[in-house]
């Protein structure tokens, strides 16, 4: 290794809270909560992805382990016949708010409709009748990673999906009909979840719809660009919405945040890209977004190293981990969790936006179901937040991702990440990990308990 031919130390990015630690509680009425997405746990609806994936089984590449997903992909999770259920299930957890997805492409199943699809409108307004039910606040996200296949057909001058020019007022025209179906009962709003993953892997690394590769970071522009007007343009429907109907609302985005570290803490190119990717990966589309929003929505997956060669300093590798740390407690994708930087995160983000933080995602991959690597992140996670908030941030929700097993993009469906384990094969039967049992006694006691501290906390 590069590190070791040079004798330069790594930084370690790793330090565990000390058993002395001052355990805290987050602030009175917290949100605590599951995250979950539409095309991930939803039957197939005629979205971009879902055109992806039929187009995987048939070429049987483009979803890791596809053969298997075949069998799976239509039904997903089957939230369809589980709304009531698994709403029961966050409730039973203590969970008092929940995050999900209304699927653009259930509700806008074609081009031509004004008006949203009644099966879609009558589907959505039960989920949001079971998390009244339970005393659930909801959080509702536009456009999380999929939308209607339509969409996507090139228009007269060759322009695609969020390409196209009336992509914003298509967005915002989703948005009005949703405040003005459920204005009455949803006032948090995320207008598009991980604007900058979407650009990323849809456009650099062409893994996601539409895959293409573009080329240096710098090619996803536009399309980022195009992402901020739909998110403004909804954000504003959202806002005019509530308004005409005499109400307020709370609009946001869901940003991906990763902490991205120098390999080797000396070297001054591993620094210096490591700074540059944090601009462009986390910072930039923040600071583009936030005129427009009133809380920052963070979605929180630890860390990531950034390692270069000084004879091709372009071709940087980013790792998701370190083998040789033996703290560095990563999840089945290779990512490693890291409270510090997340406490650090919440603390600099409200610093810089002085708007109240959502974590509207943060989880890991594991699917045993004694899962002890999730349940000792549920508990770090949570003390960091508290600390956070005792350095002033203003944190006032925790959304966990996710509630139940899930379609992990393209990845398939071996990573787990499920409070809940999914048997896909038996009618997606839900069986409980430890961690709800862990997330019950966080919630009872907004804050953790000692003896999980003792037990998971160092
Ligand atoms: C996305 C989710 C995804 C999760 C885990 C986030 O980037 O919003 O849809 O499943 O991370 O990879």
């Amino acid at each position: 290794m590069i590190r070791e031919r040079l004798g330069l130390p790594k930084r370690r990015a790793h330090r565990r809270l000390g058993a002395g630690e001052r355990l805290l509680a987050l602030p009175s009425g917290f949100l605590w909560g599951a995250a979950t997405a539409d095309q991930q746990i939803e039957r197939q609806q005629p979205s971009d992805w879902t055109a992806f994936e039929e187009r995987a089984v048939r070429e049987r590449r483009g979803i890791a382990g596809v053969d298997q997903a075949a069998r799976w992909l239509a039904h997903k999770s089957d939230f369809d016949s589980h709304v009531a259920d698994d709403v029961a299930r966050a409730a039973d957890m203590g969970h008092c708010a929940h995050r999900f997805s209304m699927s653009w492409a259930r509700l806008f199943p074609r081009e031509d409709m004004a008006a949203p699809d009644p099966a879609g409108v009558e589907f959505y307004g039960r989920v949001l009748d079971e998390l009244h039910r339970q005393r659930m606040t909801p959080f509702v996200t536009l456009f999380h990673f999929a939308s209607p296949a339509w969409l996507w057909r090139p228009d007269r001058d060759d322009r695609r999906g969020i390409e196209r020019p009336d992509a914003p007022d298509r967005l915002a025209h989703l948005a009005t009909t949703l405040i003005d179906a459920f204005g009455d009962r949803v006032r948090h709003w995320c207008t598009i979840n991980e604007p900058v993953v979407l650009a990323y892997l849809g456009y650099l690394e062409g893994t996601f719809p539409p895959n293409e590769k573009r080329g240096g970071p710098l090619a996803a522009d536009a399309v980022l660009a195009a992402l901020l007007r739909m998110h403004e343009a909804a954000a504003a429907a959202l806002r005019e919405g509530a308004r005409r109907r005499g109400t307020s609302v709370q609009v946001g985005i869901a940003q991906h945040v990763r902490t991205f570290v120098p390999w080797r803490n000396r070297a001054p190119l591993d620094v210096v890209t490591a700074a540059v990717i944090e601009r462009l990966f986390v910072r930039r589309f923040l600071d583009q977004a936030m005129p427009s929003c009133d809380y920052v929505g963070v979605n929180e997956y630890g860390r990531a190293y950034v390692e270069t060669e000084l004879r091709r300093p372009l071709a940087y590798q980013v790792r998701h981990a370190d083998p040789s740390d033996a703290d560095d407690d990563a999840s089945e994708l290779g990512w490693a969790p890291d409270e510090h930087a997340f406490e650090d995160r919440l603390v600099a983000l409200s610093r810089r936006y002085r708007k109240p933080i959502y974590v509207l995602e943060n989880g890991t991959a594991e699917a045993a179901l004694d899962d002890v690597r999730r349940q000792r992140q549920l508990v770090r996670h949570t003390q960091a937040m508290a600390r956070a908030v005792q350095r002033g941030a203003d944190v006032r929700g925790y959304f966990h991702w996710s509630l139940v097993d899930n379609f992990e993009w393209a990845e398939g469906f071996a990573p787990r990440f499920g409070l809940y384990a999914i048997d896909y094969d038996a009618g997606c039967s839900r069986s409980a990990r430890g961690s709800v049992e862990v997330f019950r006694h966080l919630t009872r006691d907004n804050g953790v308990p000692a003896e999980l501290w003792a037990r998971l906390g160092r």
